[in-house]
């Protein structure tokens, strides 16, 4: 396949007709390409999210997978075409165990079940340890590495992540990158959301920088963490070591 996996282009959206978070936004992913989103509390980045995985109407403005307007396409059709989320919040099941929390990921084709759960166990061992276990019960961290395991159950081509790292402590907020480095090396595109800008840009082929629900800067994620306007207004390290 040629051309981009996922486009937006212009896209205007919001909770509420008449009052849009999203201004008119853009982003395009490339296949196998890992794209940060970074930008201030309330900038709209989750919106986007959930503006691409058809949980939000859009007002005006395209939304193409490989190709395709997936604009009017609800989640279910998303995942059904290759497109796993994974929400910031209340992404596991608490009251089923981590098998179950995984088989759900894959109802739509539970002839791939065996294989898959050996793959998604593979990449996250200490999941496959704890396949019995109530998923309320772990921690933080293996809450997370549960959510991707399931988004990734479905074997998507693409997948959203929405803050990963948040709530975790450093040592797991690490773990949170390398992994989602390491299924962007599987050959999956990805489309991230981060708090730590940093640490993003750092794993990010090209990252987003969102304000007041516009593009205010887009860039590699290098040259974005060496561009002295983005260090100023959204990652502050500069300011704050004069
Ligand atoms: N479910 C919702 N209903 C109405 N407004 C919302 C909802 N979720 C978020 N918003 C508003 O949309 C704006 C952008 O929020 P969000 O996309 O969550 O920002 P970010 O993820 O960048 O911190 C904020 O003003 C927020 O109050
Ligand atoms: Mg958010």
């Amino acid at each position: 396949m040629s051309g981009p996996l996922i486009e937006i282009d212009d896209v205007i959206a919001g909770y509420t007709p008449g009052v849009p978070i999203l201004n008119g936004v853009n982003l395009e992913l490339a296949p196998g390409e890992l794209v940060g989103i970074i930008g201030p509390n309330g900038a709209g980045k989750s919106t986007m999210l959930k503006a691409l995985f058809g949980l939000i109407p859009i007002t005006s403005g395209g939304v193409r997978y490989k190709g395709e307007d997936i604009s009017k396409l609800k989640a279910h059709e998303l995942v059904e075409r290759g497109i796993g989320y994974v929400p910031q919040n209340n992404n596991v099941f608490p009251s089923l165990t981590v098998e179950e929390n995984l088989e759900m990921g894959l109802y739509l084709r539970p002839e791939r079940m065996r294989d898959r759960m050996s793959v998604v166990g593979d990449m996250f061992p200490r999941l496959a340890e704890r396949m019995k276990q109530r998923a309320g019960s772990l921690s933080g961290g293996e809450r997370q590495m549960l959510a991707m395991g399931r988004a990734l159950m479905m074997e998507p081509e693409v997948l959203l992540l929405d803050e990963p790292s948040a709530g975790l402590s450093p040592a797991l907020q690490d773990e949170a990158f390398i992994r989602t480095k390491q299924i962007n090396r599987s050959g999956v595109g990805i489309v991230m959301v981060e708090q730590n800008a940093s640490r993003c840009l750092q794993i990010c082929d090209r990252g987003y920088v969102l304000d007041s629900g516009r593009n205010a800067y887009t860039d590699t994620g290098a040259n974005l963490l060496k561009d002295p306007k983005v260090i100023e207004l959204y990652l502050g390290t500069l300011t704050k070591a004069h």
